[in-house]
Order: structure tokens, then C-alpha cells, then sequence
């Protein structure tokens, strides 16, 4: 073995790479199974005895000479890569930054939110119905039987024969609660979602709109605590000013029935276009809960009494947010939520 002349090699051919490649190539040329280093170190075994001590430590030195040559040259090759990439990904951080567009809730999911809040911190429950529904449930225990005229003011999309439909309105969602709690206990309990109905879209009809039902369930319940709450309802939502009042009206599941109105917020009251020259917008229907809806739900009418009202969320949020068109919630363009600025309501 010459290993001079191989030391010489190693510090030779290692002052030559460039690449990881090629260092990777280096170690398997000296140290690989074949390897020069390698073979030689296995030839050890040829070695006459008194001779192996010399041998072996000729072959350590060029082991130990090939490790410190093979480190430095990787960490000088991965230090220039490093540089390399670094040279190529400096940030000017003076430049000015994108912006992130922020997204803004929908409007009409505020308003149900608000609604939400506000009879929540009353002790009312917000629950969920199915929007495809029963016809039992969307008419028959709502005391609308089948071919009563009352269904005609609610042109509903059946989906199979005369019994599965999309929801018409929420109300069936006070049968199914009464139903849930078995005649019982009191109810509190607000439910906002989707309905449908067959309804040609214009600017103040679609096929899908949505309601915020609420029923309230318990004994010696009158039609001065639908106003009171509804008071609180309209106040809550249109500034402390306004004012309502109930004005008769029919529906089958209440009795007796009401329109909920509020006083004018925009003219207050003096007449205007926003409120056809009334001085009172309608929000919502509402009334006593009718004593066959509790019986056929199981709650003894001559026991409980109790108020329910439907509000549209659409309308409310037209209202507020001064949008004239409903078709406005169901456009895809994001701007449309940020170009609606909500009335100032002013709570004292
Ligand atoms: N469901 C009615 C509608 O869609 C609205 C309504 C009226 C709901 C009176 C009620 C109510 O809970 O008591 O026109």
C-alpha cells in the first residue's frame, strides 16, 4: 500500500467537487463495500501478524483523513446550497404587503343571530326542525286538515304524494316541540330556518325564504304577554322609540290571530313609502296558540295556554338594512354584505 500517494488522491480529488453528487460518488470510490479504503482494510487479514499493528493504523489514518476531508467538503457544499437559496429568497420587507380581503357575516343570519341572542337571554330555546317535513306536521296537527282553503295561501312543494313536502313555514316545528316535551312542561323556544313555498321570485318573493318561529307554552299565559314580548322584540331591533301594536287578523293554528306592526321607524309615524302611508310596518303573525294545536299535541288546553308568531327574517333584515329587494340574500356576490350600512338604533 502506497499511502502517501493515496492521501495525496484523497486531497486532490476532493479539492475538485462541486456537487453533493459528486461527493457521494467520492465516498463510495474510498469507502464503499468495494471501496479503496475499504479493501484494505479487509486485506488486514493477509498482513503477517508482527506487520498488523503498522498496517492497521496506516489504514485509520487515511479512515480518519477520508471522514475529516469528506465533512468539511459536505458542510462547505450544503453552506454554498444554503447561500445559494438564500441569494434567491430574500424578502424585501419594505415592499408594501397584499391585503386580505375580511369576510363579512350575511346580513341575514345577523339578524336571526340578534334575534337569537336576545330571546336566549329571555330563557327561550333555539331549536332545529327539518326543513322536508310531514304534511301532519307542516298542516294536519296546525289544524289545517287536507283540502281546507287555508292551505291555498301557502302553495306548497310536495314531494311525494300529498305527504312529504319542503316546510311551507315553520310553524310545524311548535308541533313537534309540544309533541317532544308530552304535554308536560312549559315551552320556550324559537326556531329560525329555511321554508318554501311556490312562489314566482320578484323583489319581495322567493321560493326560499326564511322564518323565525316562536312558541311560548306555560299556564295562565294571555295575549298581553305576546306584546310584552314582542315589545321587547321590536324595541330590540328597531331602537327604543318604536312602538306596536296587534292588529286582528286569522290564522288556523292561533286564536285568536294577530298582525304584529311596528311604528314607522323611518317617518315615525308620519307616513311615508317605507310604510304606504300607515305610520305601522307588519313584521310578523302571531296569536294564541288554538286549542286543538295543544290538544292534537298534547297539551290540555283547559291546563296550558300559550303564544307563538312567525316572523320573516328576510323582511326584518329588509327592513333594518333598508334592502329592497329580496332576492338581494340570495345573490353570490360578496359585496353585498358590505354595502349595507344597518340603521342606527338608538337604545337609551
Ligand atoms: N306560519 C305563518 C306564515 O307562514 C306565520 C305565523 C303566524 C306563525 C302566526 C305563527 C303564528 O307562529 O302564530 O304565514
Amino acid at each position: 500500500m502506497n499511502q502517501k500517494e493515496i492521501l495525496e488522491k484523497l486531497e486532490s480529488e476532493v479539492s475538485s467537487i462541486q456537487k453533493i453528487g459528486e461527493l457521494n460518488d467520492f465516498k463510495v470510490k474510498y469507502m464503499g463495500k468495494k471501496g479503496i479504503i475499504s479493501e484494505l482494510n479487509s486485506k488486514i487479514r493477509e498482513i503477517p501478524n508482527e506487520e498488523k499493528k503498522a498496517y492497521g493504523e496506516k489504514v485509520n489514518e487515511l479512515k480518519n483523513k477520508f471522514n475529516e476531508l469528506f465533512e468539511t467538503k459536505k458542510n462547505e457544499l450544503e453552506m454554498a446550497l444554503l447561500n445559494e437559496k438564500l441569494k434567491n429568497e430574500t424578502i424585501d420587507i419594505s415592499l408594501p404587503s397584499t391585503r386580505i380581503p375580511m369576510g363579512n357575516p350575511n346580513i341575514l343570519e345577523k339578524i336571526i343571530e340578534e334575534v337569537e341572542e336576545l330571546l336566549m337571554s329571555m330563557g327561550y330555546d333555539v331549536v332545529d326542525g327539518p326543513e322536508i317535513e310531514e304534511d301532519r306536521f307542516n298542516f294536519e296537527l296546525l289544524n289545517i286538515p287536507k283540502g281546507h282553503p287555508a292551505r291555498d295561501a301557502q302553495d306548497t312543494f310536495y314531494l311525494k304524494d300529498e305527504e312529504i313536502l319542503l316546510r311551507s313555514q315553520t310553524s310545524p316545528v311548535q308541533a313537534r316541540t309540544m309533541l317532544e316535551k308530552k304535554g308536560l312542561e312549559p315551552i320556550r323556544m324559537i326556531c329560525p330556518g329555511k321554508t318554501y313555498r311556490r312562489d314566482d321570485d320578484d323583489a319581495t318573493h322567493s321560493h326560499q325564504f326564511m322564518q323565525i318561529e316562536g312558541l311560548l307554552v306555560d299556564k295562565d299565559i294571555s295575549l298581553s304577554d305576546l306584546k310584552g314580548t314582542f315589545d321587547i322584540i321590536a324595541k330590540h331591533l328597531f331602537g327604543s322609540s318604536t312602538e306596536t301594536r296587534l292588529r286582528p287578523s286569522y290564522y288556523q293554528f292561533t286564536e285568536p290571530s294577530v298582525e304584529l306592526d311596528i311604528s314607522c321607524f323611518k317617518c315615525k309615524g308620519s307616513g311615508c313609502a317605507l310604510c304606504k302611508n300607515t305610520g305601522w310596518i307588519t313584521v310578523a303573525g302571531a296569536g294564541m296558540v288554538h286549542p286543538n294545536v295543544l290538544r292534537n299535541c298534547g297539551y290540555d288546553p283547559s291546563i296550558w295556554s300559550g303564544f307563538a308568531f312567525g316572523f320573516g327574517a328576510e323582511r326584518l333584515a329588509m327592513l333594518k338594512y333598508g334592502i329592497s329587494d329580496i332576492r338581494t340574500f340570495y345573490l353570490t356576490d360578496l359585496r353585498v354584505n358590505k354595502g349595507f350600512d344597518r340603521i342606527e338604533v338608538q337604545n337609551d
